[in-house]
């Protein structure tokens, strides 16, 4: 019973992560199409509440919990699946971290990519969804 409500908030921060791990990039799409000044300042404010607000404190509940439930139920570790998880789990978080770097970019108005370049970026993190929760529900491996 403790188990489910350790999942169940697991579950929630997930969904708060990858609503910041979708949004953000598009605003990042709008950001680069922004011509006015005062268009741009707003998206400055918009990213960074979004990254450090919502984004971080989530992806980093995530990770907590995840641990926690590792912790109460350690046969998991032994898994394949789980091992194929946390190799895509690592890879969301740099992109993450990269999402950081590319929110700094902007915010020193010194971006470099197109709005093309933020849509085919902005695809990344469904991957990664797609390929964990057919892991973790399925578990094919
Ligand atoms: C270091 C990070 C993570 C760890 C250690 C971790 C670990 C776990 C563990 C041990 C379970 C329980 C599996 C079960 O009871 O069947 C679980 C469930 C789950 N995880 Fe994670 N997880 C992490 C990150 C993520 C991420 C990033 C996502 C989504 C993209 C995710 C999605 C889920 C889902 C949807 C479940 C529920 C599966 C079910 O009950 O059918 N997890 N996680």
């Amino acid at each position: 019973m403790f188990y489910l409500w350790i999942k169940a908030f697991h579950i929630i921060f997930v969904i708060t992560w990858f609503a910041g791990l979708f949004y953000l990039p598009r605003l990042f799409v709008y950001h680069a199409m922004a011509t006015e000044a005062a268009g741009r300042e707003r998206f400055k404010v918009m990213e960074r509440k979004l990254y450090r607000g919502i984004m971080t404190p989530s992806g980093t509940l995530t990770v907590l919990f995840g641990g926690w439930l590792l912790y109460l139920s350690p046969g998991w570790l032994s898994e394949d699946w789980l091992h194929l998880k946390l190799l895509l789990v690592v890879l969301i978080i740099f992109y993450h971290l990269y999402c950081g770097i590319l929110l700094r970019r902007f915010r020193d108005d010194r971006n470099t990519h197109s709005h093309v370049w933020y849509r085919w970026f902005n695809e990344l993190p469904v991957m990664g969804l797609i390929g964990i929760v057919i892991l973790v529900v399925v578990k094919p491996l």
